[in-house]
Parts: C-alpha cells; structure tokens; sequence
C-alpha cells in the first residue's frame, strides 16, 4: 500500500473509531479525500472494520454518490429525466462534453471535472436541472456552461483537512443537542 493510502485510511479509521457501523461515513471520508474509492484503501479498511470487502463493494455499488473509479474534483451530472429532456438537457450535455472535450463516463485529463448523467434529480419543476457535487442549478441553459467551468475551475485545489472537518461536525452535534 503506498504512503498516502495508509494515512489516508489511518486518519479516517481512527476519527470513527474503526467501528463496523460507521462504515458509510468512513466511506464518505475516502470519498471526499480522494474523489472515489481506492481499492487499496478499501481492503485496509475492511481489514481494520472487520467487515468483508464484498460487503463494501455492495454498499460502494449500491450508492451512487461512491465511484469506484477515479473521479474529477467537479463531479458534474446533467439530468437527463423527463421534464429536464424535454426542456433541453441533451443541448446542454453536448455543451458540457465541448466544453470540457470529454463525454459523459469521463473526467478530463486536470482531474478537475467528470461527467455524468442522472435520471431525476428530484426538483423537475426547475427543469432542465445540472448538478456539481452538492449544488444544484435549475433553469440552466447551455449559454451558462462555459461560466459554471470557470466558476469551479478556479477554486483553489486543496486537500480536504479531515481533522478540521471532524472537529466541525463534532461541533455541530454539541449544538444541535444542546
Ligand atoms: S427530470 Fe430532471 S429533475 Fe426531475
């Protein structure tokens, strides 16, 4: 296992306490750290939870917010459902794969975006609907493309301080239970 895995999977097992029933968030964390699911890590991690790497494969598979594969900083997805087709989402996905010179399954080659595409995202009533990580854009247009790249493009690349974040969360909880 390289250096950076191991840590990588130290930092996340230890913060949860390397227990069976923490494994989502532990994935989360892998997730957010690398953008995906390193196979290494993954088998480092069953091996600390005592839990069966076919198990987490099955969660890693079964939720689409994990990839298995390498993943862009941006993780991009034209929705493509219904209400957002008829109002055009194929002319935005052609704008997107342009944009980026990369079709929908790719990342481009700064690992900054990949492209993807969703059936539903659940807010139709804001067709046509594009997603990047968390944010949701409603009533998007093709014209709006080239911007959203830009807007993205130039957040500064850093690690996520996994530390930190816990410390945040840890925070949040005290305040929400008093
Ligand atoms: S069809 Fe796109 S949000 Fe429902």
């Amino acid at each position: 296992m390289n250096k950076e895995n191991h840590s990588v999977t130290q930092k996340i097992v230890e913060k949860w306490g390397a227990r069976k029933d923490c494994l989502i968030e532990v994935l989360h964390d892998v997730q957010e750290e690398c953008n995906y699911l390193p196979r290494e890590i993954l088998t480092e991690v069953s091996e600390e939870l005592e839990v069966p790497l076919s198990r987490i494969f099955e969660i890693a598979t079964f939720y689409k917010g994990f990839s298995l594969k390498p993943r862009g900083r941006f993780w991009i997805e034209v929705c493509m459902g219904t209400a957002c087709h008829v109002q055009g989402a194929d002319i935005i996905l052609e704008a997107f794969e342009r944009e980026l010179g990369i079709k929908v399954g790719e990342m481009d080659e700064n690992m900054d975006f990949s492209l993807d595409v969703v059936r539903c995202v659940g807010c139709c009533g804001l067709a046509p609907v594009v997603t990047i990580n968390r944010d949701i854009y409603g009533k998007f247009g093709p014209g709006q493309v080239s911007a959203i790249i830009e807007k993205y493009r130039s957040i500064p690349k850093k690690k996520v301080d996994i530390e930190k974040k816990y410390k945040e969360i840890k925070r949040k909880m005290k305040t929400e239970n008093g």
